[in-house]
Order: structure tokens, then sequence, then C-alpha cells
């Protein structure tokens, strides 16, 4: 196997020889190196559903998205990004994640590891973007690390709910009620320790992130504005620009991550797999 650095000190590409050895190293090459780098780039992985849920199974135990609709009807553990049929059926949802954020932070237990592999992509639009939150923590003011190392971040998933044909006839305040019953929302530490790599990350995003507790109002605003102004600084980001057959995994616990839109009219079908690899805090 044959790696090269995608950003500077964050995201790596993987040359591989054949869609076996991917498999077979999954867990012992692959997890590795995704720590260390949390992004990982494996182009033309020729993999078919069942090999990518087999490559999805190596790496860990999957987890099937809450919302069963959107999974693919022969491989459920599959969620489906797309704006095109599959099998005649519209059943992907398109235009998500068009935010910075980190996966399921609005849950107790976070998912810790996503990957994405790109079966019809547009030749242009629809990147996704990602960040490096070690790296942001290591930007971040003294002070600042101090004021939130002894914080705890408030997250809710609910403002990013994407409504569904199922919700059809709820008024707004019956939404609320049903998801603060099924996704109350919940506390994580500002800064947290990544459980295999040991390294400080600002577990903090503009997606999810409503206020850190115990700071007024204004003063929790403008610590949080500081944070994400951080985020956004292009030299801890790495964008990915998608061709079929490409296979991305990240770690959630260590980047946030962005999609844009694919051009008007693109067509585009994406499959994605959740892993777990053990508590996702330590
Ligand atoms: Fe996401």
């Amino acid at each position: 196997m044959k790696t090269a650095a995608l950003a500077d000190g964050f995201g790596l590409e993987i040359r591989h020889e054949g869609n076996a050895g991917l498999l077979a190293s999954a867990k012992d090459e692959l997890l590795p190196l995704l720590y260390e780098h949390k992004v990982l780039v494996i182009r033309d992985a020729a993999f078919t559903l069942p090999e990518f849920v087999a490559f999805g199974r190596n790496l860990g135990r999957l987890r099937t998205f809450v919302d069963v609709s959107h999974n693919h009807p022969d491989y459920p553990e599959v969620f489906v990004v797309a704006n095109a049929p599959i099998n005649d059926k519209i059943i992907g949802m398109d235009r998500v994640g068009l935010y910075w954020h980190t996966d399921q932070s609005f849950l107790k237990e976070p998912q810790p590891i996503s990957m994405l592999l790109a079966h019809e992509v547009p030749e242009r639009g629809g990147e996704t973007s990602f960040v490096n939150m070690n790296s942001v923590y290591r930007a971040l003011p003294d002070g600042l690390k101090a004021v939130l190392s002894e914080r705890v971040g408030l997250h809710d998933g609910f403002p990013k709910y994407i409504l569904t044909a199922q919700d059809a006839g709820l008024t707004v305040d019956e939404l609320k009620a049903r998801d603060r019953k099924l996704c109350p929302p919940v506390m994580h530490p500002a800064i947290i320790r990544h459980r295999i790599s040991r390294q400080p990350i600002v577990y903090l995003n503009p997606g999810f992130t409503q206020a850190v507790v115990g700071l007024e109002a204004a003063e929790s605003d403008r610590v949080l504005a500081e944070v994400f102004k951080e985020v956004e600084n292009p030299r801890h980001r790495y964008t990915h620009r998608w061709s079929p057959r490409d296979l991305v995994l990240w770690d959630n616990r260590a980047t946030l991550h962005k999609a844009a839109t694919p051009s008007q009219g693109a067509r585009r079908i994406m499959y994605r797999l959740g892993i777990e690899d053990g508590g996702f805090f330590e």
C-alpha cells in the first residue's frame, strides 16, 4: 500500500492494488492511518455494495442511520445520498450536511467514523470539505483554550432537521415535541482528548452546537464565534473533489465536514456507512 499526503499534516491518499488487499488491510492498516491523518481518500475503490458493506464490517460495527426511509432497500446499513432514482425509486436524501458539523454530535454517543463511496458524481460541484479540529485547537489563543477546557457545549440536531414525507400534517410544535422526546439536546466537553491518538480537539461545531453551558448568552455567542472563525481558516481545511469510485473515510472525533450542493441538474448517487470502533469519548 502506497500513501500520499493531501494537505499540510491532514488527510492521506491511499494507493492500493486491488480490492482484496483493501478488504484484508481494513482494520490493521487503515484504522491506525485514519486516527493519525483523520481523513483517508481511497481512489478507484471499485466495490459492489456487498463488498462496501463487508469493508465497513472489517473496520468495526455498522451503525444504521436512524431515519430508515433513506437506507438502501437491499442493504439497509447503507444510507443513500442521491438526487437520482435507484431501481426507479427515489430513496436517497440530497442536500445533506451543507454546513460545518461532525456527525451526530447531538447524540449521547455520536458515530465515530463515517465513510462515503461515490457511485455517480457530477464533474463539478458537490465537493466535501473537512477541517482538522486538532489544528484549530492549536491555533486558538491560550486564554480561550483555558475557558473552553472547563466548559461543555450544548448540542441539538433539531434546528437542522430536514422534513420528510412522514412529517406531513404535523404542526411545528408537534414536530418539536416528538424531536425533544426522541433526540433531546445533549452536552459534551468543549475540548476532548481523542481516545486513540490522545490529541486535544475542539469538539464544537456550527451545525449543532447551540451554546457553551455556564456562560452568559452573549459571552457564549462571542466564544463560539471566535472558535468558528478559526474553523473557517483555510489552513485547517482539505476539500475533496469527487470522482466515481472514490471512497472517503473520516474520523468524526477529530474533524468537521461540510458538503456543497452539486451543480444544477447534475446527477449524484453516493453510499454512506457509519462505523463504531468503540466508545466515542474517553
Ligand atoms: Fe455529515
